[in-house]
């Protein structure tokens, strides 16, 4: 059975048991603070079991994208070294919430397996929770039983494949807090038979061994784990299933590893092609290698084709470091010194096509991403190697490398330890290892420090699970308080606050959240407490207001619980949210305007619609030029001056939707049925849940601030519109007039400032040829009060009697643009004057300067030093100097002991 088979199979018998079959959501996770990445299959359905929303029918099923590099779940470090670990993998589930339990949930997944899959049975043990004092959870006795009547049925003494798990095994978390609850795992035991002879497979359950894996985690959620480490109840049980895809097909196709199936066989068979070496499926360094390749293209493929691009921060940059990963190993194991990962993505693409389309429609943006992140990573190695070169020769001896210096090989150059340790292994040295993961900690101490966020638990005053958004139609609402919470992170603490109705948008789309004030109202129409809202965001399905904390805030939500006669008016600043609707309809306009400009590639791949301007990251190679630009600017503002009316429709089918050519990003989950905003439907339809004009001309006027590069493939425009752009446009106009009026209200300013700027380059010309003149008058007078000394008579200055054996020696105040002309005049005296000594100091703009020059003869007679001099003399001008024993100079702070300098330079010289 193919792998495709396998999952298709999976999908129809779930159909085949009412489930509703729902696609995967994106491997990144949207609108949820506790997790970077889809980490398994129940991860977008969190807040069904907790009670928020409605699921789209009581059972589900489908396969999920998982990412499993950050947080709780984090097998990194282990994929290559082992069979069946993955960083993305897909995970088979099916939910039930709140309908059927224990006993289907199991006995289906014994069906799909022995009957469909025809998995031995023989083969198979099962786990059940054995129940944890400390959480007060009991032993799973029901799927104790349930199993012992499955096994029992086939022949099997019935307890004899049921193991019994600790909390560690069998009791499933989705993260520190959150949904949780007893598991039960199927375990596949894939060993030769002569092996089981030898040993019982139920022996190797959970010990890590590469043929005894779990495939199958069947979670029964029935608790919340809460901020203080407690469970409380859910309002309903629920079944949250997840089965390794790879793994399942490891098993049924009888391999004896996951990149021995068909999902990875033709990626590895690519990178045998291109590395001309063979992949023998064992532990040796090119294997380790290939598997490592194998499984990571396919995490940076996908992550790319949802939307992400590899970056410095958060999730790209996680998707950086497992590329950067992947590179090295191919780098250091298989040859590759060229770009290679980018070849897999048509083969991926193609593999995937049916499952997962996304990767298809992007292959070319998403290969072009990587190619240009393997290049410029490859270089960074190089660098890397000519640095640990350096580093290795400044060791002087020294057999290790310290740990601080690992360390930054690897935080500034991305230069891996191991790479490091590598290198340092061939040529006989160690790196500190201690030293290294030290310095690792601190900076993850660091940087957990910054992102720390903690929240309480929520205050439920009302058991609703639905909040109504009215912010399309209104901007207040009279509303009641569902729950509340407090958080700390870095702005202190705030409160967080779940309304049964609001008009606030929470921040999503790139639309910023609503800002605005809650009116508190005592008993209603009484007295009243106003209390500002800082911003509104989506945890999930919910939207959540963010309030500063403030004495007594407890007291009036509590009141306005549903119960009592109070009340919250809602009221969003209209303003504000008017500005933000100019700028979110100017992107939706603005977009259209790229692809017609730059061509149908230009897909978005990032937004921010604030209310001070716009900003739009989209796939494109290349600078826009300024015709490119100018262009995009007129079409918006033609489509602004036409003033199109919106076109807003609710509760689209998608597939309607999508037939109304409606443009959708990548990356974004959608529901079944969407929002589709239109501004005239040949010009600009997209599925959309923001706010926007009522019509195009509200937004006045569009201007676009800047275009740049964000990463490898990916442009940036920055945009303003109404009063923004007004603004801008009027700070340029002003530029404009006081320029103007400075230049005497030329006719063309461009061309005065031209000539001004002709006219200072003749000017600063003369000035040079001035000043050199200048010095050169000023070394014919400096060369007449030379002194010169013969066997210690002092001669005339008049150079009569200067002879071979003379000294020359000089002390002046001169005057001098600046200090290189300062030493330039020493040098030019030295050149002309055999034997010279002088002193020379000036005024330089209100600083005082030394120069200091000796002749041989006088170093070696007297053993004097131009340094030490310069060094004695600058004490009087409050400086300091140095520099080598025949010149040296000096600056100071204080001009007005530069006579007391010179007259002290003369004693020195023995004048
Ligand atoms: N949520 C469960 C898991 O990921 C099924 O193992």
């Amino acid at each position: 059975m193919t792998s495709s088979e396998i999952r298709r199979q999976f999908l129809d018998f779930f159909r085949s048991k009412g489930h509703l079959i729902v696609p995967s959501a994106p491997l990144v996770a949207k609108n949820d603070p506790t997790l970077m990445f889809n980490n398994s299959g129940m991860a977008q359905f969190k807040d069904f079991f907790l009670g928020n929303g409605t699921p789209p029918a009581k059972r589900v099923a489908d396969t999920q994208k998982c990412l499993r590099v950050s947080g709780k779940h984090n097998d990194l470090e282990d994929v290559g070294f082992d069979t069946y670990h993955h960083t993305m993998f897909e995970m088979l589930g099916n939910w039930s919430f709140g309908d059927y339990f224990k006993k289907e949930a199991l006995e289906w997944s014994w069906e799909l397996l022995t009957d469909v899959f025809k998995l031995p049975k023989d083969r198979i043990y099962v786990s059940v929770f054995k129940g944890d004092e400390t959480d007060g959870v009991p032993f799973d006795q029901e799927s104790w039983d349930i199993w012992k009547g499955i096994i029992g049925r086939s022949g099997e003494p019935d307890d004899s494949r049921i193991i019994l798990g600790n909390k560690k095994d069998n009791f499933w978390e989705m993260g520190a807090t959150g949904p949780c609850g007893p598991c039960s795992e199927i375990h596949i035991d894939l060993r030769s038979p002569e092996e089981v002879a030898a040993k019982s497979g139920k022996e190797l359950v959970n010990a890590d061994h590469p043929q005894v894996v779990e495939i199958w985690n069947n979670v029964f959620m029935q608790f919340n784990r809460k901020a203080d480490g407690s469970l409380e109840e859910l309002p309903a049980r629920h079944v949250d299933t997840g089965m390794g895809f790879e793994r399942l097909c490891m098993a049924i196709q009888g391999k004896q590893s996951n990149y021995d199936t068909d999902v990875f066989s033709g990626t590895i068979n690519l990178i045998e092609q291109l590395s001309g070496r063979t992949y023998t499926g064992k532990m040796e360094k090119s294997d380790v290698a290939m598997r490592v390749i194998a499984d990571h293209i396919r995490a940076v493929s996908f992550a790319i084709g949802d939307g992400l691009v590899p970056s410095n921060a958060k999730a790209g940059y996680v998707i950086r470091r497992i590329l950067r990963r992947a590179i090295r190993y191919g780098y250091s194991y298989l040859g590759f010194t060229e770009p290679f990962m980018c070849k897999l993505v048509p083969l991926l693409a193609d593999q995937f096509a049916d499952v997962f389309p996304e990767l298809d429609a992007q292959q070319e943006f998403v290969a072009t991403v990587i190619r240009e992140e393997e290049t410029a990573f490859l270089r960074t190695l190089g660098t890397g190697l000519t640095r640990l070169d350096q580093i290795i020769e400044q060791l002087g001896g020294a057999k290790t490398i310290p740990g601080e210096t690992v360390f930054e090989l690897n935080d500034t150059f991305g230069f891996p330890a191991d790479l490091t340790a590598l290198i340092a292994r061939e040529k006989g040295l160690s790196i500190d290892e201690l030293g290294f993961e030290t310095a690792l900690q601190a900076q993850k101490q660091r940087s957990r420090k910054d992102a720390s966020y903690s929240a309480g638990d929520w205050i439920e005053l009302q058991d609703v699970d639905t909040v109504e958004f009215v912010g399309y139609d209104q901007l207040s609402s009279w509303s009641q308080v569902v729950k509340y919470r407090r958080v700390q992170n870095k702005q202190g603490t705030q409160v967080q606050v779940v309304l049964d109705k609001t008009p606030f948008y929470a921040e999503s789309g790139g639309q910023i959240g609503d800002t605005g004030r809650f009116d508190i109202y005592f008993d209603n129409g009484g007295e009243m407490t106003s209390v500002p809202v800082l911003d509104t965001r989506k945890e999930n399905n919910l939207t959540i207001h963010i309030l500063a904390d403030q004495p007594g805030l407890d007291e009036l939500l509590q009141l306005a619980d549903g119960q009592h006669a109070a009340g919250v008016s809602a009221e969003v600043d209209a303003h504000r949210r008017e500005l933000i609707a100019d700028n979110h309809s100017a992107t939706h306009l603005m977009h259209s305007a790229l692809r017609e400009v730059l061509g149908p590639h230009v897909a978005q791949k990032g937004s921010y619609v604030g209310p001070d301007a716009l900003r739009f990251d989209f796939s494109h190679f290349g600078k826009m030029t300024d015709e490119e630009i100018n262009r995009v600017e007129t079409i918006v503002n033609e489509r602004i001056r036409q003033n199109i009316p919106l076109d807003e429709k609710r509760n689209v089918p998608i597939d309607q939707a999508r037939a109304m050519g409606a443009t959708a990003l990548f990356g974004e989950k959608y529901g079944d049925f969407v929002r589709v905003i239109t501004f005239d439907p040949t010009y600009s339809v997209e599925l959309c849940g923001g706010t926007h004009v009522p019509s195009t001309g509200q937004i006045g006027l569009f201007k676009l601030t800047s275009e740049g590069s964000v990463s490898t493939g990916v442009r940036r425009i920055e945009a303003k519109t109404s009063e923004g752009a007004w603004t801008v446009i009027n700070e340029q106009l002003a530029v404009n007039s006081a320029l103007k009026e400075l230049l005497k209200a030329p006719k063309d300013v461009v061309k005065a400032v031209q000539t001004l700027l002709d006219e200072r380059a003749a000017l600063q010309k003369q000035v040079e040829l001035l000043e050199n003149e200048k010095i050169q008058q000023l070394k014919n007078e400096l060369l007449g009060k030379i002194i010169f000394v013969k066997d210690s008579e002092i001669e005339a200055p008049t150079g009569a009697g200067k002879t071979e054996a003379a000294l020359s020696f000089l002390v002046e105040r001169v005057t001098v643009p600046n200090a290189d002309a300062l030493k330039q005049l020493a040098y030019d005296l030295k050149a002309k004057v055999d034997n010279i000594a002088l002193v020379l100091g000036a005024d330089i703009n209100g600083k005082p300067q030394l120069a200091v020059m000796l002749p041989d003869s006088l170093i070696k007679s007297r053993g004097l030093n131009a340094g030490q001099i310069v060094k004695d003399l600058a004490k009087h001008i409050k400086g300091g100097g140095g520099g080598q024993p025949f010149f040296a100079t000096a600056g100071g702070t204080d001009v007005t002991g530069l006579d007391a300098a010179l007259a002290q330079g003369r004693v020195l010289l023995n004048l």
